[in-house]
């Protein structure tokens, strides 16, 4: 049995290697990685982009293949609902691409090394369709939320794979919608305040911090994790977000449209953390308004390392970046405050304690609106617009 498995397998890399299909060996990998023989769903829907052209450039294929299962650690998830985020977008345009194209031939050099079509969707609510065999958690037909890294197939198509990193079970209380609405922000906000800010659940009691962009995707999300742990939080948002903005109980609420941010945050204490989601030139200001040589950190998810490496090639742009860094980083030392950056990374542990917050109504989801999974490109065009109140999902599955 063993001889004819390792014979057909050889035959059919052969053929892999003469050009001629793929398909077979990527067949008896998944068997090999599920020890089942995989079901033959072949096709599904997905939103894809052969060329970076914006979201205009997005096409519909209604004959995409459903991706496969390669390692024994990773779940097909039939998509139920995913949520559109600023990153997508960009991505249609060729955000990040040269850094992402080398995570895609690092992270996975069998399959996914061609860049193109590329599926966007970083985060999901689904259920598992199939499973690896070393997933023992988890069984096919669970609920599960998760988001993908930034150098995977993404999840604005019926199918994805997720490794177990990746995902944990879906809050049952919540719907596929209000799910899917959850886990990208989560995920990097975790990133942000939890892994770069040093803050949880049993630190965060009674800190000061200040939250930038409070009415979008990832504003909405922090003030609810920040006032669950304790937090003291000062949010600044535009005057029609304000309402949503104290609904989620933030402590003060600054109009930047009607006020001065400036001298409304000099009347008040300083802060022990500060959660920039806009970049510098929108929120460099507020630094000085952070606790000097008491640890106060101000925690950047808007740093250029990928527009960088866009403009000056991955090597160069990398370098400018660091270097640019390096100077905030010194300007902070000087000052006694730590100047950090952060990254979205996928972190399914991450989600499990999110979900448990959420069982527990310490965090709702806020979504803004809903599109079908035929207007994905309408979507794209909203979130692109960056005045997000709230989350933008699509339903993929009704
Ligand atoms: N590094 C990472 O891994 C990572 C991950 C996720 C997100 N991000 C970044 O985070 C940013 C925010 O993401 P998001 O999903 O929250 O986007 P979003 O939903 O579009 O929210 C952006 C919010 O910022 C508000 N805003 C704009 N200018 C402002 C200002 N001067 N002061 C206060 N609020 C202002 C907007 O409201 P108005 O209508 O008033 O403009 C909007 O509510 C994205 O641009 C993205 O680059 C980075």
């Amino acid at each position: 049995m063993h001889v004819k498995l390792v014979r057909l397998l050889s035959n059919t890399l052969l053929k892999c290697q003469q050009g001629v299909t793929c398909s077979r060996l990527q067949y008896w990998r998944q068997y090999a990685a599920t020890g089942k023989k995989p079901v033959q769903r072949t096709v599904m829907g997905s939103w894809q982009m052969h060329d970076y052209g914006g979201p205009e450039a997005l096409t519909f294929s209604s004959t995409a293949r459903v991706p496969r299962i390669h390692s024994p650690n990773e779940v097909l998830v039939e998509i139920h609902a995913a949520s559109v985020n600023p990153i997508d977008v960009l991505m249609t345009k060729g955000y990040g691409k040269d850094v992402l194209n080398v995570l895609r031939g690092k992270a996975s050099p069998v399959s996914t090394a061609a860049e193109f079509p590329l599926v966007f969707g970083r985060d999901f609510s689904g259920v598992i369709a199939q499973k690896g065999k070393a997933v023992g958690k988890y069984k096919v037909g669970d609920e599960v939320w998760g988001t993908l890294g930034g150098q995977k197939q993404g999840s604005h198509a019926q199918y994805a794979v997720a490794g177990l990193n990746e995902i944990s079970k879906k809050p049952p209380s919540l719907s596929h919608i209000d799910a899917a609405s959850i886990p990208y922000v989560a995920a990097t906000t975790w990133a942000a305040l939890v892994q770069v800010g040093e803050l949880t659940s049993g630190n965060t009691q009674g800190k000061r911090i200040l939250v930038h962009g409070a009415s979008g995707g990832i504003g909405t999300f922090a003030i609810q994790l920040l006032k669950a742990w304790g937090g003291h939080v000062t949010a600044i948002c535009g005057t029609d977000g304000l309402g949503l903005v104290r609904d989620l109980r933030a402590d003060v609420v600054i109009d930047y449209k009607t006020q001065d941010p400036r001298s409304e945050l000099m009347q008040m204490e300083k802060f022990d953390l500060i959660y920039d989601t806009l970049g510098k030139e929108k929120t460099g200001y507020s630094i000085d308004y952070l606790e000097n040589w008491k640890g106060g950190k101000f925690v950047t998810i808007a740093s250029p390392l990928l527009p960088e490496t866009d403009s000056h090639g991955l090597l160069p742009g990398a370098l400018k970046w660091g270097a640019d860094l390096g100077l905030d980083i010194l300007k902070g030392f000087r000052e006694g405050k730590n100047y950090r950056v952060a990254f979205f990374m996928p972190n399914g542990r991450a989600l499990n304690t999110i979900a448990g917050m959420v069982e527990e109504k310490q965090i709702k989801p806020v979504v803004e609106k809903v599109f079908s999974f035929e207007e994905v490109p309408a979507a794209y065009e909203k979130v692109g617009q960056l005045h997000g109140r709230g989350k933008t999902v699509i339903c993929v599955k009704p």
